[in-house]
């Protein structure tokens, strides 16, 4: 089997300053406000990771694993593999998602996550294809809008591999 390689798309420092920039945001927009951070695994742990140490308030975070059946209709399903351990209830809470590609994993999740009455639930993702949308979905704080190309690294993954590269990059060869 060829090696596959993977090109440059977002190189780390590019998705640094980026994070600086949407902790400093996120921050400034709930002034004296503790930050509750809602992690959809496994994409999100190393966006999450820094974006937590981005944030210059109190932060606390949280990690859930979904699963969605994607159907013609866009209210596709979602299932809880883990739900999240603490209540969400009264708090600012903020998802995480590595990447927003139509949208109907994230428009299911914020239906069943509104049902639990936070005061406020933002979306932040790190990277979003516009040109994939079937699903429009409220996104509050965004890192980078990209072409429609299967990308990986910084937690995205292929086939469980890659999620550790520093930089988002595209697979050649698919
Ligand atoms: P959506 O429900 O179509 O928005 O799909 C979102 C999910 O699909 C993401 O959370 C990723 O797990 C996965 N995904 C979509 N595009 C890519 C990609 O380019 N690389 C890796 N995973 C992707
Ligand atoms: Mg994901």
């Amino acid at each position: 089997m060829p090696e596959l390689q993977v090109t440059t798309l977002i190189p780390a420092a590019e998705i640094a300053s980026k994070i600086r920039e949407l902790g400093a945001r996120i921050a400034a927009d709930h002034p004296g406000k503790p930050i509750h951070l809602l992690g959809v695994l496994k994409g999100s742990f190393i966006f999450m990771a820094d974006l937590a140490r981005a944030i210059p308030a109190e932060v606390s975070c949280d990690f859930m694993r979904v699963t969605s059946y994607k159907g013609t209709h866009s209210t596709g399903d979602v299932r809880f593999e883990m739900d999240l351990t603490e209540t969400i209830a009264g708090r600012i809470a903020v998802l995480v998602e590595d990447i927003i590609d139509t949208g109907a994993t994230m428009d299911s999740l914020l239906r069943v996550l509104r049902a639990r009455n936070p005061e406020k639930l933002l979306v932040c993702a790190l990277l979003q294809k516009p040109s994939r949308t079937k699903v429009t979905v409220p996104i509050d704080y965004l890192g980078f809008t990209i072409p429609d190309r299967f990308v990986v690294g910084y937690g995205l993954d292929y086939d469980g591999r890659f999620r550790n590269l520093p930089y988002v990059g595209v697979v050649e060869g698919m």
